[in-house]
């Protein structure tokens, strides 16, 4: 939920409670607005160092946050960087007013979508109502206000998703938040129980969740607006808790594992935001929501389970079951030959250890990669192609089945190994070419375990939502 109220204005306030953030460049002569001198801004420390902050009354007795600017003229980018780290530094405000140098519109919209990106409180209760407005000539429309609204508030309901500890988030109650979410935006909803999925051949998810007492759940959500000619199924996996199951994770591995869900939670962001903006696209989004335990009814290493689309699979390793719920949400995503397919997943520890912890790994078809390159691209979000290299497809061989989950003792190209194993389920056109396709390691970025900086706070990131919303606002453009 965002608390804020974002709001565009020719004219600088002059309540007293307002607290008035204004622009400064080291070594400047005075700030951009001209109220402090170079010799004040030297006495209150404010050097102009780029997203520094410094909090000060002014000669005329308001409230000011002078905000470092950096050497250069900021960057769209850099915009929505300053935008997150104003807001987090003036949370406690009722009235906050931004009167800084935005050169044109792409700047002012970023600066205030980091704005309200920033914002963010785990707690909705704790961030305290506030009103921001940006003071410029530039003409920046409602719809652009709403468009923000309506993103940062689906981010910011993704980073809640997946701060919400597993003892509270269990495949079950995700699948009733998706249908509340659905109810009140008019999406069409289905949610298949664990009696269904099994009848309905969805045997990976089913085998995820049979070791919990918490039975696992799909769920499928669609925005279909009347004239829309594109289609993009979202897929999200969902572990609610990843234990490692009988590959029991150690301790140090499995905190933090309530996470695992943030690809599901990412996609049901994505289709709220796209929902609330009625963009003229059709988009499908299918939550694969397990819980992965070990117990006397789990899955063991070496059985062999079908999948919706009727492949075999070995569970070498019941830590690797990402990859088998996302195989059955793919293959059901398969069958109506969308598009544009895309999943989402803090699929492997490999995609860490390749690219750190703010780059996305992306995988898939040429077409899918690219397209999704370019939406990362306008969202000003990060994320790193890497090649599905054709030697690795040999560790998914299995003696007793279509494919195993993984090759156990070999860690080469642990993120592209996955990438392969998805890639099995996804399904063909009616001329027999295979769909377009985008897969999204999202193990580093999904969690940031540092400090907040910029708009990112501390925990859950919410990140490749924006970059979703982006993809549908381009395909519909079409
Ligand atoms: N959920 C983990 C991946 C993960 C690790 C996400 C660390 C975020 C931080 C996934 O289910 C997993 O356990 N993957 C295994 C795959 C392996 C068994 C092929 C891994 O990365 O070790
Ligand atoms: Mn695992
Ligand atoms: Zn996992």
């Amino acid at each position: 939920m965002s608390e804020i109220k974002i709001s565009v204005t020719a004219k600088a306030s002059t309540k007293a409670e307002t607290v008035t953030a204004i622009g400064v460049f080291p070594n400047a002569k005075e700030d951009a607005l001209a109220v402090f001198t170079a010799a004040q801004l030297k006495a209150i420390g404010a050097s102009g160092k780029a997203e520094s902050i410094t909090r000060t009354l002014g000669p005329d007795g308001k409230a000011y946050a002078l905000v470092g600017l950096g050497s250069e003229a900021p960057s769209v980018d850099e915009w929505r960087e300053l935008g997150g780290a104003i807001a987090r530094a003036l949370s406690g405000e009722s009235a906050v007013e931004l009167n800084l140098p935005v050169v044109g519109i792409a700047e002012a919209e970023a600066l205030l979508e980091g704005y309200a990106l920033g914002t963010y409180k785990y707690q909705p209760g704790k961030a305290k109502p506030q009103a921001v407005s940006l003071v410029t000539a530039l003409s920046v429309d409602k719809k652009s206000i709403n468009r923000i609204h309506a993103v940062a508030k689906a981010v910011n309901e993704t980073r809640r998703l997946a701060t919400t500890p597993a003892n509270e988030l269990y495949p079950a109650k995700f699948a009733n938040i998706a249908v509340d979410s659905a109810d009140k935006l008019g999406l069409k909803v289905r949610v298949w129980d664990e009696k269904q999925l099994t009848k309905d051949g969805f045997g990976l998810i089913a085998a995820v969740g049979m070791g919990s007492v918490r039975p696992p759940r799909l769920v499928q959500l669609v925005h279909a607006p009347k004239g829309a000619t594109k289609h993009i199924a979202l897929v999200g996996k969902g572990i609610t808790f990843d234990t490692g199951g009988l590959a029991v994770k150690p301790l140090g591995g499995m905190l933090g594992m309530k996470y695992d869900m943030t690809g599901a939670a990412t996609v049901l962001g994505a289709i709220q935001a796209i929902a609330a903006l009625n963009l003229p696209i059709k988009v499908s989004a299918y939550l694969c929501l397990a819980e992965n335990m070990p117990s006397g009814s789990a899955m063991r290493p070496g059985d062999v389970f079908k999948a919706r689309n009727g492949k075999t699979v070995e569970v070498t390793n019941p830590d690797a079951e990402g990859r088998l719920v996302l195989a059955d949400g793919l293959s059901l995503a398969s069958e109506e030959e969308p598009d544009l397919i895309v999943d989402v997943a803090t699929l492997t520890g490999a995609a860490r250890i390749a690219l750190g912890i703010r780059y996305a790994g992306l995988m898939g078809s040429a077409a899918g990669t690219n397209i999704l390159e370019q939406a990362a691209e306008n969202a000003g979000e990060l994320v790193w192609a890497m090649p599905l290299a054709k030697e690795l497809r040999a560790a998914l061989e299995s003696p007793v089945a279509d494919l195993q989950n993984s090759k156990v003792g070999s860690t080469a190209g642990g993120m592209i190994v996955g990438g392969h194993f998805i890639s099995e389920f996804i399904g063909t056109k009616k001329d027999g070419s295979k769909l377009e396709w985008a897969h999204l390691d999202i193990a580093g970025p999904a969690d940031n375990e540092g400090g907040a900086y910029g708009y990112t706070p501390k925990g859950p990131t919410g990140v490749m939502v924006r970059t979703l919303v982006a993809l549908a606002e381009g395909m519909s453009a079409q």
